[in-house]
């Protein structure tokens, strides 16, 4: 689908070589409705010039998860109106863009349309190239957003949709290293603790009511703990910590707090777990970078920390604004691509399960539907 005109003689040092690159950047794969304006520079240092987004959470409330019907609509009637203001807080023309960047895939695709058809319309309103993104693409560079990363690193993505240990070895090479093959950890939180009552989104809440609880009272199962490869699995985990709160009588604030710091610890110790396994099998490697919703747990956090410390690596935990879905990580990945001449063509299809590492996936599929579709 990339056009290879260019890429053939692209090297990763004509990032070094040219002018500074303007990219309008569009996501609407999920529940979110965003867009950024980001400059990247030789060098990889990049300036987020603006970084808009619109929640959809009032719309699905009543449904506890996201309506793809809903979320496609709400996307259709908001980022005309997200775009301008995020050209406006820019303060630029699109006649100064260098490109226009939309994610288009994968995800709910009666939403990543309508990022894409837009991308298509400016880009044939304006003369401007189109970079077709892929979401997981944004998210694997994310981190180059606030700091100046340098390649190979190992990412982490923990969030709703996705939980993946992917090494990025540059622009466009990923080596995904495990998946998870039934729920995301964040789906796990959200799943318990709409059960546990404690409300939407689950995983915050779930911690909050964790602080006070002791993680030894319930002994919940360490799905894949020690397996020899990276991938994860929670829905074992999830149906334990369910049987476990529903054959209490009367549940009580105290069987709550410690039900709740149970199943946390037993998500901290697989996640980090797996990401040993990855970073022992990663070969070398500048960080392990956290990125996803889940990322913001601090017991999670902190198991990673003392993994990362084992390893000898840092952790790296970008803002949570550009650990979670937004723009500018698909404006960054369009402009990095722009840079190595690369462009698509306006017949590009939107596509609802697009794998980073198409081998890896290949050879074994992620069979999760989860909310975005195949988390591969
Ligand atoms: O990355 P994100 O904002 O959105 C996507 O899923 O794309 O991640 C949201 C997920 C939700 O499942 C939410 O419950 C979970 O991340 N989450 C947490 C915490 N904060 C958010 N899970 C555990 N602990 C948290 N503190
Ligand atoms: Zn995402």
């Amino acid at each position: 689908m990339m056009q290879a005109a260019d890429s053939a003689n692209a090297t990763p040092a004509a990032t070094t070589e040219r002018a500074p690159l303007t990219v309008l950047g569009l996501e609407s794969s999920c529940d979110e409705t965003a867009a950024a304006v980001v400059r990247l520079h030789p060098h990889g240092r990049a300036d987020v010039l603006a970084d808009e987004i619109a929640r959809q959470d009032e719309a699905h409330a009543p449904y506890g998860g996201v309506v793809p019907e809903i979320a496609a609509r709400a996307h259709a009637s908001t980022l005309d109106r997200v775009v301008a203001r995020a050209m406006g807080a820019a303060g630029i023309d699109f006649g100064e863009l260098d490109g226009v960047a939309a994610t288009a895939g994968p995800g709910l695709v009666g939403g990543v349309m309508v990022a894409l058809m837009t991308g298509k319309a400016i880009a044939l309103a304006h003369g401007l190239p189109l970079v077709a993104v892929n979401h997981l693409e944004g998210h694997a560079l994310s981190p180059r957003l606030s700091q100046p990363l340098a390649f190979p690193y190992l990412l982490l993505l923990v969030s709703g949709g996705h939980t993946q240990l992917l090494v990025v070895e540059d622009v466009g090479r990923y080596r995904r290293l495990g998946s998870t093959i039934d729920d995301a950890a964040g789906e796990a939180f959200d799943k318990l603790a709409k059960i546990m009552g404690l409300g939407h989104p689950g995983g915050p809440a779930l911690e909050r009511a964790a602080a006070a609880g002791d993680p030894r009272r319930f002994v919940l199962p360490r799905p894949l703990l020690g397996a020899p490869h990276a991938d994860f699995s929670f829905a074992g985990l999830k149906t334990a910590a369910r049987r476990a709160w529903e054959a209490i009588d009367q549940p009580t604030d105290r069987d709550r707090a410690d039900l709740a710091a149970s199943f946390q610890a037993a998500v901290a110790d697989v996640i980090a777990d797996r990401t040993r396994r990855a970073l022992a099998s990663a070969g070398t490697v500048t960080a392990l970078v956290a990125a996803g919703g889940v990322a913001a747990n601090a017991a999670i956090r902190r198991a990673l920390a003392a993994a990362a410390a084992e390893a000898g690596v840092p952790l790296v935990a970008p803002p949570p604004k550009w650990c979670t879905d937004n723009a500018a990580m698909i404006a960054l990945a369009g402009a990095e691509r722009l840079a190595r001449g690369e462009r698509d063509g306006l017949a590009t299809a939107a596509r609802p399960r697009w794998p980073l590492d198409e081998a890896a996936a290949d050879a074994a599929p992620a069979v999760g539907g989860g909310r975005k579709g195949a988390k591969a």
